[in-house]
């Protein structure tokens, strides 16, 4: 399906998930800040609307990879797990690994970029807090999530958690999102859009292509979390809240 101007850039990233590169490609946010139209969204990133329909039609028409399959009819189950694995395990493997990098390249090249020191500083702080928040989703979240849909599955009341609702302990993880983007949005000018200067050696070269590359698998993550597997999980609690009370 051809997108349209008067679509959020969220709606076009969750119906057609192929088009995620293109909105990396220009950057424009599609994730905590997709819920602005398309024709807008391009009026404040200055690109030609025509140009960016042109280019989402393309990438819906060519063949989607395997990591680009739509989530929308996955169980909350199955997204959480593919979450975890993927995106979670990334963030894991790729944190300690840049930071060390980063402190090898400050060490080497602060005093003529004086900006590498605080784009590790700054991404330090991003990969603390984002420990953090992986084990609060992965101990206590996803796994109410996990019980609220075998509830509705079986048909069973909503299972007793240590939150009234789903929706509070979900507005503390899109407020870690919206920070956790907040940093990598100025991590990302510090580091001039990760064009490294023409005298960066190799390590340096590898330091802004490994953040560039941790951005954007964060924005895939958030996107799957912020705009399917939350709502999703709101729904479900909210039906089974309908279905308990009908039977009071
Ligand atoms: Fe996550
Ligand atoms: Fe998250």
């Amino acid at each position: 399906m051809t997108p349209n101007p008067t679509q959020t850039v969220r709606e076009i990233a969750i119906q057609n998930p192929a088009t995620v590169r293109v909105f990396e490609s220009l950057g424009i946010d599609y994730c905590c800040g997709g819920k602005r139209p398309l024709e807008e969204a391009c009026l404040r990133a200055n690109l030609s609307l025509e140009r960016v329909l042109t280019l989402l039609s393309s990438a819906t028409k060519s063949e989607s990879e395997p990591a680009d399959r739509s989530w929308t009819a996955a169980s909350v189950d199955e997204l959480s797990t593919y979450i975890v694995d993927k995106h979670h395990q990334f963030i894991r493997a790729e944190a300690p690994r840049l930071r060390e990098l980063a402190r090898k390249v400050v060490s080497k090249h602060a005093q003529a970029h004086p900006e590498l020191t605080s784009i590790e500083e700054l991404f330090s702080a991003m990969a603390d807090e984002l420990f953090a928040h992986l084990m609060k989703e992965e101990r206590i979240l996803f796994p109410a999530l996990r019980q609220l849909e075998a509830a509705a599955s079986t048909g069973a009341p909503a299972p007793i958690t240590c939150f009234d609702s789903v929706q509070a302990p979900i507005a503390r993880m899109l407020a870690d999102h919206d920070d956790a983007a907040e940093l990598t949005t100025q991590i990302r000018k510090l580091a001039g859009g990760y064009q490294p200067p023409a005298d960066a050696c190799p390590s340096y070269r590898g330091l802004y292509h490994g953040l560039e590359q941790f951005e954007r698998d964060l924005h895939r993550h958030v996107h799957l979390e912020n705009n399917i597997l939350f709502p999703r999980a709101i729904e479900l609690e909210a039906s089974l809240r309908g279905t308990a009370h009908d039977r009071v």
